[in-house]
């Protein structure tokens, strides 16, 4: 069976739980990582054509420090952001961040840097080349909006870190979640299945929440941040973001988006195989006999290719680009959470810990709990990984088969520098995945995967967070989970009270971690499992080697680097960029910047009715307002206006549309959806923007549409 990480075994020989600890330091907060709305590739579909317009909800970072009271020194601090993916560039801009201004209380061994996994964000952040070239390479404004906003959220949380209590509980969350990979998880041996058959099955549904009583939570619940479709070009947060704005927008209604003090947690945890397109996967093939009809289930293909073929939200007849799915995915998960915030939980207590490891695994080599001696290997993508998933399908535009033209500038680039073809041992180690891009060996112009990946534990009493650099699938997850519990029970660490959770894809990205039997059958997660079929066991691997002598003092910190595995590289020096810098903005001939060019209609509105104004506009990449909005609704209220909603409430939109490059002209449109509930009055739209001259500064300006009623 399954051993543990060495990391968790590092642990077991610095710390016990001894020390009787209910109170903790608490700190909680949030800031706003929205890096630009507009002319950007969007991340997580990997879709050339999914570039930004415009902005639906704003993307957030949420921060929960938990400390011992006694020593400053014993804390963690868990970062639940709300992008696609961990990141190791933005890691350790975080981390020299921190280090400047904290010295050595928060560190790579303390900080998890965990995602929502979500699919409609800001594309660019990440340093390897793989996942940069649908973003035409590295967007330095999108990685210093996310490593700003995350260093702004660890300062609030750490300034509001006061004494508090801790518990823990679950709950069985309904269609909020299917596993898009069904036939993968049959390779399973069935008698580990049959242990699940009452949770879910083939899909984990439990909810589990870490409740900080009055003042926040923090829960881990598996479903992919894809209810929003590759079609959307409006920046958003997708289920959890949208989730976490419901939960608290209930606990403080009058408060704008991601002002309010209460911080409601929802991060991911064995999402690999998990789906929130819970209607399951038809073909949109128009005119052909298969149209409507569900999707082949093995290959998930429509008439033999995978374009035609994708997965329904709950609400799919709703709208075009998932936005009802999406709200509804979200409140399936903020009324589990509601649930579990209005029980009793079980009380956590015991001492808090982490630890921390970089582990190589391009050659990881151990030995398995039968004697057999295996490694992992160089990374490497399969064929399937082309193919994408139901949730979006056919993702890199690369594979079209077409190596003379290309829409994608960088690959007209980057493709010189193809992945070298496998060598006889690569193809042996990676088997039975057929390899498409050996990208373990493909370094030039610089490493297109991670080779090295953080391994991390965060111990806060009874509850360990296990902080995985990947995907893992529903079963992997189930394996790590039950197998670091039961080691941490036999070590003598922790009793029956503990309580393991998983949280990824955090601090780098690895792609997948399946399971060696879903890895046989090559789909999606599988082919994009980069490190070889061992790379579940290489992450619960046996300890003998790397177990350290154990420890004289609590405090006494474990080897980060067993076996000096090198630090990951720094990329970004060498990270191509070809997005081009905002030229200039202009306004038309007679006109002004913010001038209104459409006005809202002089009729009084009403619930579910769409306001709209479009304004003479300015690139939003000139000033991305972090913290602040694009545009605000305001209420007329004793004779003063008053600002009601902000670009992140999800009733509203910024759209922003050139018009002519030549000329730097552009427009915005502002909408708001008229929510019930609306006091009836007078109200406007306004927008807040920036342009750019050709000669001089960036300067800032307000558009204001005419008034209207809401009856
Ligand atoms: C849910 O909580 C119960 C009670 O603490 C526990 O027995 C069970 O293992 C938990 N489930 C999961 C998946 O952690
Ligand atoms: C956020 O909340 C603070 C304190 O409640 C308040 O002073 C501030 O004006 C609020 N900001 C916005 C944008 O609403
Ligand atoms: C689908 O996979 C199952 C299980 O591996 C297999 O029994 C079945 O024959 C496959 N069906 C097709 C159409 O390939
Ligand atoms: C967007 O994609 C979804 C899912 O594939 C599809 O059903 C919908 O028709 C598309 N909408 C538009 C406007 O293309
Ligand atoms: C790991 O094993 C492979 C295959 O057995 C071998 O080629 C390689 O040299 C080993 N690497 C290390 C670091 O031991
Ligand atoms: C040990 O386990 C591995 C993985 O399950 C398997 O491939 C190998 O054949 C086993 N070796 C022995 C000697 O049973
Ligand atoms: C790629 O280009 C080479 C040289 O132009 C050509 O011989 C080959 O057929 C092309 N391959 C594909 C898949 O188009
Ligand atoms: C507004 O739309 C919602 C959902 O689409 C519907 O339930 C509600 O009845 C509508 N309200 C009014 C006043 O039309
Ligand atoms: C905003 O409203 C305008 C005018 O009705 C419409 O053309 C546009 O599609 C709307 N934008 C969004 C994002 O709904
Ligand atoms: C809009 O309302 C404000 C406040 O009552 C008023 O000063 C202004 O004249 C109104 N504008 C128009 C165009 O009616």
């Amino acid at each position: 069976m399954v051993r543990l990480l060495p990391s968790f075994v590092v642990l077991s020989a610095v710390v016990s739980n001894a020390i009787a600890q209910s109170q903790y330091l608490l700190g909680l907060g949030i800031a706003d990582i929205t890096g630009p709305v507009v002319e950007t590739n969007m991340m997580g579909y990997a879709s050339l054509g999914q570039t930004d317009s415009g902005l639906h909800m704003r993307q957030r970072a949420r921060v929960w420090i938990i400390g011992e009271t006694a020593t400053t020194a014993n804390r963690v601090v868990f970062v639940n952001a709300d992008i696609a993916m961990g990141d190791t560039g933005i890691r350790r801009a975080i981390l020299a961040g921190l280090a400047g201004k904290y010295g050595t209380l928060y560190t790579a061994q303390n900080v998890a840097i965990s995602s929502t996994h979500q699919h409609s964000g800001v594309g660019g952040y990440l340093e390897n080349l793989l996942p940069q070239i649908t973003s035409l390479g590295f967007v330095e404004q999108t990685y210093d909006a996310i490593v700003t906003g995350v260093l702004l959220a660890i300062d609030r949380a750490h300034n509001s870190l006061a004494p508090g209590s801790l518990s823990i509980g679950n709950t069985s969350v309904v269609g909020g979640n299917i596993n898009r990979s069904p036939t993968a998880y049959l390779a399973n041996p069935a008698d580990e299945r049959a242990m699940y058959v009452d949770e879910g099955g083939d899909q984990d549904k439990v909810m589990s929440l870490l409740s900080f009583g009055s003042r926040g939570f923090l829960s881990w619940f598996p479903v992919h941040g894809t209810s929003i479709y590759e079609n959307n070009t409006l920046v958003s947060s997708d289920n959890k973001g949208m989730a976490a704005y419901l939960y608290e927008s209930s606990m403080e209604p009058n408060a704008m988006p991601g002002n309010q003090t209460f911080v409601a947690g929802f991060a991911q945890a064995n999402v690999g195989d998990t789906s929130p397109n819970t209607l399951g996967a038809f073909c949109e093939s128009p005119g052909q006999p298969y149209d409507g009809m569900p999707c082949q289930a093995n290959t998930s293909t429509c008439g033999g290719t995978v374009e035609d073929c994708h997965g329904r939200g709950p609400g799919f007849t709703l709208d075009s680009f998932g936005f009802h799915s999406n709200e509804m995915i979200a409140q399936i998960q903020v009324d589990a959470a509601k649930s579990l915030m209005s029980q009793t939980l079980s009380p956590i207590s015991g001492t808090v810990r982490s630890v921390h490891v970089y582990l190589d695994m391009a050659t990881h080599n151990f030995t398995l709990p039968n004697g057999t001696t295996v490694n992992t290997c160089p990374a490497a993508m399969g064929f399937s990984f082309a193919g994408g998933t139901t949730d979006g399908p056919g993702s890199f535009d690369f594979v079209q088969g077409d190596n003379s033209t290309s829409q994608n500038p960088l690959w007209e680039i980057v493709k010189s520098f193809i992945t070298p073809i496998p060598s006889a041992e690569q193809v042996a180690c990676q088997y039975p995945k057929p390899i498409l891009l050996n990208t373990g060996y493909a370094t030039l112009p610089y490493a297109w995967s991670p080779s090295t990946v953080d391994i991390q534990m965060l111990k806060v009493g009874n509850l360990v967070m296990l902080i995985i650099p990947g995907e893992l699938t529903t079963m992997a997850g189930r394996r790590i989970r039950n197998a670091v519990r039961a080691q941490l029970i036999a070590d003598g660490i922790l009793d029956n009270s503990a309580y393991v959770v998983v949280s990824g894809p955090a601090n780098t990205y690895a792609h997948y971690i399946t399971t060696r039997e879903e890895y046989s059958v090559q789909r999606y997660e599988g082919a994009s499992t980069i490190f070889g079929p061992c790379a579940f066991h290489s992450l619960s691997k046996p300890t003998s080697t790397n177990t350290p002598a154990s420890s004289p003092s609590s405090r006494t910190r474990p080897p980060a680097r067993p076996n000096r595995t090198p630090l990951p590289p720094e990329l970004q020096s060498d990270a191509i960029s070809l997005q081009t810098p905002v030229v200039f903005d202009a306004a038309p001939i007679g006109k002004s910047f913010g001038q209104v060019l459409i006005d809202v209609a002089k009729t009084p509105y009403s619930v579910n009715q769409t306001v709209s104004a479009q304004f003479v506009g300015a690139n939003p990449r000139n000033n991305l307002r972090l913290e602040g909005t694009f545009l605000s609704v305001d209420h007329l209220v004793n004779n003063a206006w008053t600002p009601v909603r902000s670009d992140s409430h999800p009733s509203t939109t910024y759209q922003w549309t050139r018009v002519s490059t030549i000329l730097g002209t552009s427009s915005v449109n502002v909408n708001w959806t008229i929510e019930a509930g609306t006091p009836a009055g007078t109200y406007r739209l306004r927008y807040f923007g920036d342009s750019k001259p050709l000669i001089g500064s960036i300067s800032a300006f307000t558009g204001t549409s005419g008034n209207f009623t809401v009856a």
